[in-house]
């Protein structure tokens, strides 16, 4: 298995690349590519960690190199938040990287799953879809934005709130990846009783989580390292399912609903990417209505994503 993390010098992409050197599966390749010139020292550095990954580095003009025999690139380059601003305000720097990024991916590993971590999500997937058509290699089962960090998250607030372990929480987080995009289903947390009261500020607070963090960090980036967490988790899993492993995890991928042309939906992993997108079931009337309220500005930030490419 060849993994590539683009932008691999960032906080993200470092606290990643991390994490798959000590977890791929023996033998596993990581191609690390960035513009920024660390990238090789950060290569070299993991390097040194033993074990059975092999890590290469690739500066601002060997895209190609670094891309070559991939099976799953992930992409976190680009511009993160500052305190102030929306992930939409991301737009004017990071629509134009994904895309020369994606059509890279398209030129030299057409086959790959591609992970977008690039915010903002709910547009830059949008993005690498029509870029994917224009090259003629779009397959919609190997292209998702990474929605973990949703899923983690809100699995840390269930389990503090309600004094249980993270690790036996299980919290459905369906939509998109901003503001109220971000639809955590605590209607289905297994075993676990909210009040009304604790549904609405528990749902707030996964959808602000992020801008928790961009005001802790002030002025410093928005969440590399628990991010870098959940993407090698969602990386890990992607890895597992193509080796034939049954696994399933919430992503936002193309889908054939009536909600929007991106959805995240708990999706059923296979060799070939999404072998199966899953129902979410069953919405309370809380939930209901703020998918319903919701799924105009996703829509719109999808369109964003598709007229960037196609003028
Ligand atoms: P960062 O600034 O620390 O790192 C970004 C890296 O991208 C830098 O090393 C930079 O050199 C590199 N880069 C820029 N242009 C590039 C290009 N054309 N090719 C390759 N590399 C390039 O930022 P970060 O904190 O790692 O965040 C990266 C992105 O991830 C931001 O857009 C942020 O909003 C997003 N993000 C998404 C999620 C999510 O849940 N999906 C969570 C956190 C952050
Ligand atoms: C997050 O959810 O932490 C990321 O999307 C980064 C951000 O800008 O909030």
């Amino acid at each position: 298995m060849k993994v590539a993390v683009l932008g691999a010098a960032g906080g993200i992409g470092q606290a990643l690349s991390l994490l798959l050197k000590t977890q791929l599966p023996a033998g596993s390749e990581l191609s690390l590519y960035d513009v920024a010139p660390v990238v090789p020292g950060v290569a070299v550095d993991l390097s040194h960690i033993p074990t059975d990954v092999k890590v290469q580095g690739f500066g601002k003009d060997d895209l190609t190199d670094a891309l070559k025999g991939c099976d799953v690139v992930l992409i976190p380059a680009g511009v993160p938040r500052k305190p102030g601003m929306d992930r939409s305000d991301l737009f004017n720097i990071n629509a134009g990287i994904v895309r020369n990024l994606v059509d890279a991916i398209a030129d030299t590993c057409p086959e790959a799953c591609i992970g977008i971590i690039t915010n903002p999500v709910n547009t830059t997937v949008a993005i690498a879809a029509e870029a994917l058509k224009k090259k003629g290699v779009y397959n919609k089962n190997k292209l998702f934005g990474v929605t973990t960090l949703d899923v983690i998250r809100a699995e840390t607030f269930v389990a503090e709130l309600k004094g249980l372990s993270p690790e036996a929480v299980h919290v459905p987080v369906i939509g998109g990846h901003s503001g109220t995009t971000i639809l955590p289903l605590l209607s289905q947390v297994d075993g676990v009783q909210f009040t009304d009261e604790e549904v609405a500020s528990l749902t707030t607070r996964i959808q602000n989580a992020g801008t928790e963090v961009v005001e802790a960090k002030a002025g410093g980036g928005s969440a590399t390292l628990s991010m870098g967490q959940a993407a090698a988790r969602f990386c890990l899993s992607l890895v597992d399912a193509m080796n034939g492993q049954n696994v399933v995890e919430y992503t936002y991928v193309e889908t054939n609903s009536d909600d929007a042309e991106f959805f995240a939906h708990p999706v059923r992993l296979g060799p070939a990417g999404v072998e199966e997108i899953l129902p979410y079931g069953e919405l309370s009337a809380f939930e209901q209505k703020a998918k319903d309220d919701m799924l105009e500005g996703l829509r719109g930030d999808i369109k964003l994503g598709q007229d960037f490419v196609n003028g």
